[in-house]
């Protein structure tokens, strides 16, 4: 039985899809909040002039640049999709049971898909650093990754609740080149005013995001990238699904379930997209799932704008959201943790195109779930991926209760070489 997939370098796609002029109803655009100057005109000096272009394009599809496309190359694209025979007979499931391998990445996840661009882009622009958020470390690796290559500095606001325990991320970041901050931090005004009440602040990707923007608003030579949320980012991300429409084609299969975790949506949207235009534009019928924590499961939260930063120097979005100042415990896949979700997926999920679940704090249910996945398939997933991966599981197991033999794709975003105490502290391995 065939259980891989790749394509050869002439078949990747060479066109990003943007969802936006299929989706059911016009996307609600950003918007200034009654109060204070406008962060809409202030846009331009927060974002790279063409991913700026590219978030409110209403083009179905983008030609990504060949210079693009070559370092897709070199960071190890296409990627597998694989089948997980050994994972289907280990549950004794009928289910059929498929993943998409963004662990085969230079930095350890699908983050460095838009790194690429992004950096390219900056570079273009004639920027000289770039400066970001990191929340799971992984963006923020993947940034000081592809702005080495680009030549370009690069500077890190990193929640410090994980800074503190990915320790070897840090060293990675540090071999990129990248200056690295555990935030909130004193760096920056915003981050001195939490950091002076509370040297030892959790953080959040919300505060980050506030750090990381202040500072580049500061520098002219400097940009901001942003990890995920945005509609540019998702666009992006669609490479994933793009090359994992055409390696089902080959497999001779089409899925039934399609599965991924979800902070602020990049990698969910990566996959899931191309997915969620057939259903749009060809009839098909998919179930999908968001995995989600219950510390965060923004999906669930209310559909209104709300500012993508704790402080308040982003436009409203219209996105689905706990609040941008809501606390939320550090878990293990603390990529996860988010106030709010992907303008697009919102919308998606508000008009009832998208499910979510949302697995308890201890994390114990996803790790558990995933080790078996370990075991039997040989491949160890990042702690956000994990929640995927506990996902397809747990559908998988249903099918096996009600006999159905359903084709289940989901992604596994990352790789957790470096994020194994998370692991250990979950399931007290010794
Ligand atoms: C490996 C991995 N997967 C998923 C996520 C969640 O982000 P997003 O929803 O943008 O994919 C992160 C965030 O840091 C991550 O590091």
């Amino acid at each position: 039985m065939n259980t891989m997939v790749n394509l050869i370098s002439k078949d990747i796609p060479t066109r990003w899809y943007n969802i936006i002029p299929d989706l059911p109803e016009p996307l609600p655009p950003p918007m200034d909040p009654k109060e204070g100057p406008s962060r809409i005109q202030n846009l331009p000096n927060l974002m790279i002039g063409e991913c700026l272009k590219q978030e409110f394009s209403q083009e179905n599809w983008m030609d990504i640049p060949g210079g693009i496309l070559d370092l897709f190359m070199k960071a190890g694209r296409p990627r597998p999709l694989f089948r997980a025979t050994n994972l289907e007979k280990r549950l004794n499931t009928p289910a059929k049971l498929y993943y998409k391998s963004e662990f085969f990445s230079p930095t350890g996840s699908h983050k460095v898909n838009t790194a690429l661009a992004q950096c390219w882009y900056a570079k273009q622009q004639g920027f000289e650093r770039v400066t970001t958020e990191t929340g799971a470390g992984q963006w923020g690796t993947a940034l000081a990754y592809a702005a080495a290559i680009a030549g370009l500095k690069c500077t890190v606001y990193w929640v410090r609740s994980v800074y503190n325990w990915k320790k070897d991320r840090l060293y990675l970041m540090k071999l990129f080149g990248a200056d690295v901050h555990a935030s909130p931090s004193p760096v920056t005004e915003f981050g001195k005013t939490l950091y002076d009440k509370n040297p030892n602040h959790n953080g959040s990707l919300g505060i980050a995001i506030s750090e990381g923007l202040e500072d580049s608003q500061n520098d002219p030579k400097a940009t901001y990238a942003l990890g995920s949320v945005l509609n540019h980012v998702l666009m992006h991300q669609t490479i994933i699904g793009l090359e994992t429409q055409k390696q089902f084609e080959i497999f001779d299969d089409y899925p039934d379930v399609v599965i991924s975790c979800l902070g602020g949506g990049s990698n969910f949207g990566g996959f899931a997209i191309p997915f969620l235009g057939d259903v749009l534009k060809k009839g098909k019928k998919i179930k999908f799932i968001a995995a989600q924590s219950q510390v965060a499961p923004n999906l669930q939260g209310k559909y209104e704008y709300d500012f993508a930063d704790y402080a308040e120097i982003t436009p409203m979005l219209k996105m689905c959201t706990l609040g941008h100042r809501t606390d939320m415990e550090p878990i293990k896949g603390d990529g996860l943790r988010y106030h709010g979700s992907s303008p697009i997926l919102s919308l998606l999920r508000h008009k009832g195109y998208i499910d979510t679940v949302a697995y308890p704090k201890d994390e114990k249910h996803v790790f558990e779930n995933t080790k078996m996945f370990i075991e039997a398939e040989g491949w160890l997933p990042a702690p956000e991926s994990a929640y995927s991966v506990c996902c397809a599981i747990d559908e998988a197991l249903k099918c096996k209760d009600s006999g159905e033999k359903k084709v289940i794709a989901f992604n596994i975003s990352g790789h957790g070489f470096l994020d194994l105490p998370g692991y250990q502290a979950v399931l007290g391995l010794k």
